[in-house]
């Protein structure tokens, strides 16, 4: 290491002075000193405990808050940087003073993976990357690892009505983690998920080097599309291509509870919606509600849906193919591409200026799973799904049911990383959510018995899940010390499945020294 130079020790001040740290005592000054070495001029700061920001910068993004208590581990620094050398000079540091480096965008890891470590750790917040470039010419965007889904929403939507993207329903969550772990949404069934149309990325490695499409790649680039973030190095920029949406579309949303044969509708749902045409996507959300009778609940299953066209021609189109849904008039709006996302996102769809707020989604507790559904599932079998919703934990439980098909049927499944595709009826997303810290493990008993419960309904010779939804309780890498092949297959297979032997090959020819790591990345092959 270089000795401290008297050029940059006006700066090395500055940055300890913000971290708020003490250079005598610290046991981890030699990390500060490494990063106030290499970081010069530059707007990148460095977070300590000692710092009063802190606990605001690391709450800024933590959407899950079962992962915000005074127990949760917390990083030793999260560095906020501005330039790429600032992301090597971190990488470098981190390497050098035996930190594991955890990356965050939007903070939405479910397992809060991105934020919190068992070994000593560092975040590097990407929360400065947020430029979002539209170029509607040649229908392309640049967008950086932390702008949010929304910010590039709205990006889009700014310059035309007539091309949107399609990504997640949620407008809050990070480019960064969303693109590399897939990225479903409601125009999935059109065009296929967020990964789907990466066509360039900006990333940096483990060993500092600042790679593009060209010099990283056709192996690599397959990884990073949906194979995790956290595993092969910092993501900072994708180049998407941007897909063609029509100026006016319609949604719509039919309720139906216990009482109103809503197991029977879903059941004819399960058997038509992967097959309806492409232009019209549709979800069964499950929760608990109120039921008409004072201080009784029930369960409902809200059928949504968004149709690219008018309402004019969606009405007959589900008279014809799903009548047993009732679809009338008045259970449909006409809106912009970029409302709907709103509409989806249970938020007023004006002003769209709200995509633009990170905070506007309540942050609870929350544990999630998911599974993907081949087969339909009896009636019996899903009104015994519902009426779990009916027991303890569950107020705030909601499972969202997405229809797959299309487009999603049509790409190959080692097109990319994400491998759940063709015969996949819908993809069903549960999660249980609480507010008081001691009804935790009731919520969470009951998402597992939830899960128990579907298993006989989920893939079959292989129960498959999805990774941006990370299930720790699918396994996880040793804490300390190398984890093998057939130990990570256990959850590597279910997000992966035999993706997931390339997504070790490329781990172990792009970072062998398993740099960057966590408790679902993909581990690198033992050299012999
Ligand atoms: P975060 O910053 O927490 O990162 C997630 C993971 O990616 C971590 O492992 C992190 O280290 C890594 N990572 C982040 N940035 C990286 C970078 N630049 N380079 C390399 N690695 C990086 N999914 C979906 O497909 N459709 C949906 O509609 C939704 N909706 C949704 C709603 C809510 C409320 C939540 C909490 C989650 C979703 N998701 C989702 C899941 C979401 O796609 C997933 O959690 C993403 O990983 C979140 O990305 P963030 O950048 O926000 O997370």
């Amino acid at each position: 290491m270089k000795f401290l130079q008297f050029s940059v020790l006006p700066f090395l001040m500055v940055i300890l002075s913000v971290s708020g740290a003490n250079l005598t005592h610290h046991p981890h000054r030699d990390f500060l000193r490494c990063l106030s070495l290499r970081i010069e001029n530059s707007c990148t700061i460095t977070y300590t405990h000692n710092n009063p920001s802190y606990p605001s910068v690391l709450n800024a993004s933590i959407q899950n808050t079962r992962f915000s208590t005074p127990t949760t581990p917390k990083p030793y620094a999260i560095i906020t940087p501005r330039k790429t050398s600032d992301v090597q000079s971190t990488i470098f540091c981190s390497k050098n003073h035996g930190f594991q480096l955890r990356i965050r965008s939007g903070g939405h890891d479910v397992e809060g993976v991105s934020y919190v470590s068992q070994v000593p750790f560092v975040v590097l917040d990407l929360v400065n990357f947020r430029d979002v470039k539209v170029d509607t010419k040649n229908e392309v965007a640049w967008v950086q690892s932390g702008a949010t889904t929304g910010e590039l929403y709205y990006g889009i939507a700014a310059k035309t009505q007539t091309l949107g993207f399609p990504a997640g329903i949620c407008h809050t969550i990070g480019i960064g983690g969303h693109l590399s772990g897939g990225g479903f949404g409601i125009l999935g069934r059109k065009y296929g998920l967020a990964a789907d149309h990466i066509i360039d990325a900006k990333m940096v490695d483990a060993n500092g080097r600042v790679l593009h499409r060209k010099s990283m790649g056709e192996d690599l680039f397959w990884a990073i599309r949906g194979g995790g973030g956290n595993t092969f190095g910092v993501v900072l920029a994708w180049k998407i291509k941007l897909v063609p949406v029509p100026p006016v579309v319609t949604v719509f949303t039919v309720n139906k509870n216990l009482e109103q044969n809503a197991t029977k509708i879903f059941h004819r749902w399960q058997q038509i919606a992967h097959k309806l045409p492409n232009d019209l996507f549709t979800t069964v959300w499950v929760m608990k509600v109120n039921s008409s009778q004072v201080g009784k609940k029930t369960v409902e299953a809200s059928f949504k849906g968004l149709f690219l066209g008018r309402i004019d021609e969606l009405i007959p189109l589900i008279q014809y193919a799903f009548p047993e849904l009732g679809l009338a008039r008045e259970n449909c709006t006409q809106m912009s591409w970029v409302q709907s996302v709103l509409y989806f996102g249970a938020l007023p769809i004006e002003p769209v200026e709200i995509l633009l707020n990170r905070s506007a989604l309540p942050r609870l507790s929350l544990k999630a799973k998911t599974d993907y559904i081949r087969e339909p599932m009896s009636e019996a079998g899903f009104e015994g799904f519902m009426n779990m919703f009916l027991e303890e934990g569950t107020d705030l439980a909601i499972t969202m049911m997405e229809a797959f098909g299309g487009k999603m049927d049509e790409i190959r499944e080692n097109e990319i990383p994400f491998p759940h595709r063709s015969g996949v009826l819908f993809e069903s997303v549960y999660i249980v959510q609480w507010i008081n810290e001691e009804d935790a493990g009731l919520c969470i008993n009951w998402m597992r018995r939830l899960y128990n419960y579907m298993s006989s309904y989920a893939s079959k010779s292989l129960r498959e899940a999805y990774y941006n939804y990370k299930d720790l309780d699918l396994g996880i890498n040793n804490v300390n010390g190398y984890t093998s092949y057939e130990q990570a297959s256990v959850w590597g297979l279910k997000y992966f499945k035999n993706n997931f032997k390339r997504l070790v090959r490329v781990k172990t020819m792009i970072d062998p020294t398993n740099f960057f790591s966590n408790e679902q990345s993909t581990p690198p092959l033992l050299s012999p």
